[in-house]
């Protein structure tokens, strides 16, 4: 039997988990890969408080370094967070020949590049399964079971905490403040949950899965990133009324040899997949051209989902040790299918468009006027309440028309006389999904 050192960096939620699934399952993991993967040292800066899991104390360290510079270990588990500290001891542990694997989907989103080059140059293994979606193996499944494929396009609900929030509104009808106010008691959000609610930590996500499946690197900044904390509970009732549930999706797709990479609110027909996934969990559905369409459903946080995709990793790591089968495992894997991003301005989608009107004959007329003006078509309009002379919602649903000709007709009805508000606009995704 091959015995695995094992050094983990980071003993909070995720860390934990590891080393308490590890410790459950080693016996199961010895019988099944004929492996020994042994925890023997843990870092965290608190090495006092009680842990979920019960560790030797002789185990713990404050120093990092104890593990980076073991000659015993062989993968190096960063699962502390944050960018300057993590970058700091994945390329330590990487220039002292070590694996890594990480959970770290902000560090990787940006530094990507140079960690899988230093991983290469040392001859070693970085394994990120973790970091998207965490209890669901999209990373695997990507990189291996849709390998013969060439991915057409991505839409991802990859945050469970926006997705408890939103699924929450529509199900109790209950505003954005009150969502949230209950997702942080249940443990769904943190208690400054802006990274999530804002759409940074989808971006983070989608900057991984577009780089791995589009053969470019795609970074945070280059996506388009709006949250969910303008999102009413009136315009997710109104988008059910005409069949849709409001998601934040991630979405990448590839269109000629450009690649739209966005992460919005977004309406879907509640008869599609992504549309049934509530509560905290994930889901993604990827279209790629041998298999067509393939769904993949989970949780996609939490201590032991995400300590199933960190072992999954270190198996898969082990294995390879073992097998002296070590190949480059570059963020990168398929081959270059885009030239560039295309810029928001371009984005071609449906919107739904919510207008606040004066009731008054010619208001509709007027605003059809100006969208046709700028080849907006209309496929759906409804005037929930009529009052005259009173400001009423007015809302529409417009077949695919260009992200400019909707900003640049908007910025006209909303200078009409009879618009009282900014117009609220929601992207839909109804045709391709
Ligand atoms: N939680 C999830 O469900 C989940 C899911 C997927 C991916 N991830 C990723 O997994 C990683 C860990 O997340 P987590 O939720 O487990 O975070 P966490 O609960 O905050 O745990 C991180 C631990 O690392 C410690 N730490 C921070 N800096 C350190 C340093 N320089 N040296 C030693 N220890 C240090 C922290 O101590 P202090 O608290 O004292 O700073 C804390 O105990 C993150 O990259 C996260 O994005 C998390």
């Amino acid at each position: 039997m091959r015995k695995v050192n094992v050094g983990l960096i980071g003993f909070g939620t995720v860390g934990s988990g590891v080393a308490e699934a590890l410790k459950a399952k080693r016996g199961y993991i010895k019988s099944r890969y004929n492996l020994d993967i042994n925890l023997i040292k843990i870092c965290d800066k608190d090495i006092i408080s009680k842990r979920k899991v019960k560790v030797d104390s002789s185990l713990l360290t404050k120093n990092a370094y104890d593990i980076i510079d073991n000659p015993a270990v062989d993968i190096v588990i960063e699962l502390i967070g944050g960018i300057e500290k993590a970058k700091e001891f994945i390329l330590a542990a990487l220039k002292k020949k070590k694996h890594v694997v990480t959970a770290n989907k902000a560090l990787l989103s940006i530094a990507k590049d140079e960690l899988f080059q230093v991983a290469e140059k040392n001859g070693v293994q970085l394994h990120f399964e973790a970091s998207v979606c965490s209890g669901i193996p999209i990373i695997k499944a990507l990189r291996e079971g849709l390998a013969a494929n060439r991915i057409q396009s991505i839409y991802g609900i990859v945050n469970g905490t926006c997705n408890y929030i939103l699924s929450e509104m529509d199900e109790k009808a209950i505003d954005f403040a009150t969502a949230l106010k209950q997702a942080q008691e249940k443990g769904y959000a943190e208690s400054d949950p802006s990274l999530d609610i804002k759409g940074h930590d989808s971006a983070h996500k989608l900057a991984i899965l577009a780089s791995l499946c589009f053969g470019i690197d795609v970074k945070p900044k280059d996506i388009y990133t709006e949250g969910i904390t303008d999102i009413s509970s009136a315009d997710i009732k109104y988008a059910s009324g005409f069949g849709y549930a409001v998601k934040l999706l991630a979405i990448a797709k590839k269109m000629e040899r450009e690649l739209e990479v966005r992460v919005h609110p977004t309406l879907v027909p509640r008869n599609y997949p992504l549309a049934s996934v509530s509560s905290n969990f994930n889901g993604v559905l990827i279209e790629s051209d041998i298999v067509g369409e393939t769904f993949f459903y989970g949780q996609g946080s939490g201590a032991k989902p995400t300590a199933s995709a960190v072992i999954s990793d270190i198996i898969d790591i082990s294995n390879d040790i073992v097998n002296k089968k070590l190949e480059k495992f570059p963020i990168i894997v398929y081959d270059k299918q885009v030239d560039k991003i295309k810029p928001k301005k371009d984005f071609y989608c449906s919107y739904y468009i919510r207008f606040s009107a004066i009731d008054k004959p010619g208001v509709l007329a007027s605003i059809s006027k100006i969208l046709a003006d700028h080849s907006i078509s209309i496929a759906s309009v409804s005037q929930k309440v009529r009052s005259k002379q009173k400001v009423v919602p007015i809302i529409m649903l417009t077949h695919k028309a260009k992200e400019l000709s909707v900003a640049e007709a908007l910025e006209k009805i909303d200078a009409l006389d009879a618009i009282r508000r900014k117009s609220v606009v929601i992207r839909s995704e109804r045709s391709r999904i």
